[in-house]
């Protein structure tokens, strides 16, 4: 009965103030995160979680999936989860985004920030790369590796072994044996003997491994502007005697 009496209260009090205020459910008396407590004897509002307690979907119970390694530790040689076209698909679209701007689209090491400064990765091509565990490239992406950080918080784990199923794509596109394509599909290929002249051939091979960006490294203080055109370097410019800044 109080509380009915006490909520009329409220609402008289509420129609009284209208217009000027409101009396949301959101004021209620309610205890904000972190804020001590007069009520439990900790003084903590927030209750502790049950020894053991799991969040719901956070379980991680299958090892391999969650941490790339076996029972023992080591690092795993066989993908934890099925892999398909859809699944390397995926992979190819995380791949570009998180790890293309170094390693590069085709995995050699020459992404855009590598060419603008930053260490340049070993290419995925290389033997040893070749032959790492599958369960290196998850404790890479997971835990970082030398100078790259880890990708632990932008590519959840079913994606991390999405990309290390397209990476071992990448590593098979770049040593597939032309043998083991049909005779049609072979004769589609290309033959780059035939399609390059030594001349093309040798000034590929003369070119260096990351080209020298001009643009970026001789980058003007200034923007180079038209001469006569006025306000360029601050209003009436190219009225006076000084020569034009390039
Ligand atoms: C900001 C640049 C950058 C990005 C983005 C990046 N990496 Fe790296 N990665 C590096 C560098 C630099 C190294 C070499 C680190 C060293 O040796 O100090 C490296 C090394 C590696 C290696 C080789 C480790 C070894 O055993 O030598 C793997 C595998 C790898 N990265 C995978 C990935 C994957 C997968 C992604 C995307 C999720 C990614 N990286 C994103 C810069 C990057």
């Amino acid at each position: 009965m109080r509380i009915v009496l006490s909520s009329l209260a409220l609402a008289g009090a509420g129609l009284f103030l209208a217009g000027c205020s409101r009396l949301d459910m959101q004021d209620q008396p309610k205890y904000k995160p972190q804020r001590p407590s007069e009520f439990f004897a900790d003084g903590r509002s927030g209750r502790p979680e049950l020894e053991g307690t799991v969040a719901r979907g956070e379980l991680q119970e299958d090892t391999a999936f969650y941490t790339g390694k076996d029972a023992q530790g080591n690092d795993i040689d066989t993908f934890p989860v099925a892999v398909d076209k859809a699944f390397i698909q995926r992979g190819q679209q995380r791949f570009d985004i998180y790890c293309s701007p170094c390693h590069g689209r085709i995995g050699n090491g020459l992404g855009m920030i590598v060419r603008r400064g930053f260490k340049q990765p070993p290419s995925y091509h290389i033997d040893r790369l070749r032959n790492a565990p599958v369960g290196h490239y998850y404790e890479v992406i997971s835990n970082g590796y030398g100078a790259m950080l880890n990708y632990a918080a932008q590519v959840q784990p079913r994606d991390r072994w999405a990309i290390i199923a397209y990476i071992r794509a990448l590593q098979y596109s770049e040593n597939a044996n032309i043998n083991e394509l049909s005779a049609d599909a072979r004769a589609k290929v290309p033959a780059v003997n035939a399609v390059l002249t030594p001349e093309q051939k040798a000034a590929l091979a003369s070119q260096p491994l990351v080209p020298k960006d001009t643009d970026f490294y001789n980058f003007p203080a200034d923007p180079a502007t038209p001469s006569g055109v006025p306000g360029a370097h601050g209003a009436g410019a190219h009225k006076t005697n000084q020569p034009e800044r390039k």
